[in-house]
């Protein structure tokens, strides 16, 4: 599940998912490992990508923790 993805990502959990998963904020943002990225079935939607640009660091296997079920 996602928590054993953001724990294995060494994902700092501080403030993690301020608008509570709303799509209004990037602090759900995870750096997910190849293997994880691909395991993933929905491709992110363009709400999720409007706000992952705003993400710091963003990387091609950035998503937002929230979106990811
Ligand atoms: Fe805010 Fe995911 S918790 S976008």
């Amino acid at each position: 599940n996602l928590l054993d993805i953001v724990i294995n990502n060494d994902v700092d959990l501080e403030g993690y998912g301020a608008c509570e998963g709303t799509l209004a904020c990037s602090t759900c943002h995870v750096i997910l490992k190849q293997e994880d990225f691909d395991r993933i079935p929905d491709k992110p939607t363009d709400e999720e990508l409007d706000m992952l640009d705003l993400a710091y660091g963003l990387t091609e296997r950035s998503r937002l923790g929230c979106q990811i079920y």
